[in-house]
């Protein structure tokens, strides 16, 4: 699937689905599962590094995890999802060339077909709207915008209007840009309603209500395999609990035997 065929879910009675994926194990997971979308999101150093944020992976970090993921696809090529690739902090903020320059050297090294940029502040469009120009699409990302969190800490944004207006606004404006679609992280769900309904590109939520086209998540939360969990993800299965248990009676078993 090419970015721009997502369109097609605008507004249809199927949502789109995003999972994240840091490895193979994780994107063989995702595609088994026949979510649309892969996204290798920088939050991997969190749930796969062990870094406190999202700070300090690198563009090298992201393609060999990137290309760790595409190698734990097996379907055919043109039935495998989507994947797209998070361009980690420091490689939008510097300026539009190194921009063009990192997000290149993503889809030229992996088989990522699309990047995702946080924030919509005037340089960040400028970034945008030249990497779309230049042939490499964009999947925006507002509301809690995780690089940001030294200003803005990891709380839920668009609590008042101010702030509302502020996401309203960025929205229309990624749209206009020419993004393929854009991630609606931690906001009030009627906010995200509105954004929904405002727009002709689908939004895809994640802790932002049940009307988005799309939802989002990091895989490693649904799993619950993280020791802090998002108050916006609810885990399907403990996993870290289930796998400690399971090993340690395992371990100890080989110990007495
Ligand atoms: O990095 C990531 O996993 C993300 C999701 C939270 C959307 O950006």
């Amino acid at each position: 699937m090419l970015p721009s065929e997502l369109v097609k879910y605008k507004n249809s009675s199927q949502k789109i689905i995003a999972l994240t994926a840091w490895d193979s194990i994780s994107g063989s997971l995702a595609e088994a599962s026949e979510a649309d979308i892969v996204l290798v999101g920088d939050s991997l150093a969190m749930v796969c590094l062990g870094y406190k944020s999202t700070l300090p992976i690198t563009l090298d970090n992201m393609i060999y995890h990137a290309n760790s993921v595409s190698r734990g696809f097996s379907k055919k090529i043109e039935d495998q999802p989507l994947i797209v690739c998070d361009m980690p902090f420091l490689t939008y903020q510097c300026g539009e060339n190194k921009a063009v320059q990192y997000a290149g050297k993503i889809i030229q090294n992996t088989f990522a077909k699309a990047v995702k940029i946080e924030g919509a502040e005037p340089e960040i469009q400028n970034v945008i709207s030249r990497l779309i120009r230049m042939g490499i699409p964009v999947m925006g990302h507002l509301g809690l915008t995780p690089q940001n969190y030294l200003n803005l800490g990891f709380k839920k944004q668009g609590e008042n209007l101010e702030s509302q207006e502020r996401i309203k606004r960025e929205a229309s404006i990624l749209e206009k840009l020419g993004c393929f679609s854009i991630v609606l992280e931690h906001i009030p769900e009627s906010l995200a309603k509105e954004i929904q309904n405002e727009l002709k590109i689908p939004t895809i939520g994640i802790g932002a209500g049940d009307f988005c086209d799309g939802q989002v998540r990091v895989t490693a939360d649904l799993l619950g395999l993280n020791d802090e969990q998002p108050p916006f993800c609810k885990p399907i299965i403990e996993g870290k609990k289930l796998l400690r248990e399971k090993l340690k009676e395992w371990v100890t078993s080989q110990k007495l035997s």
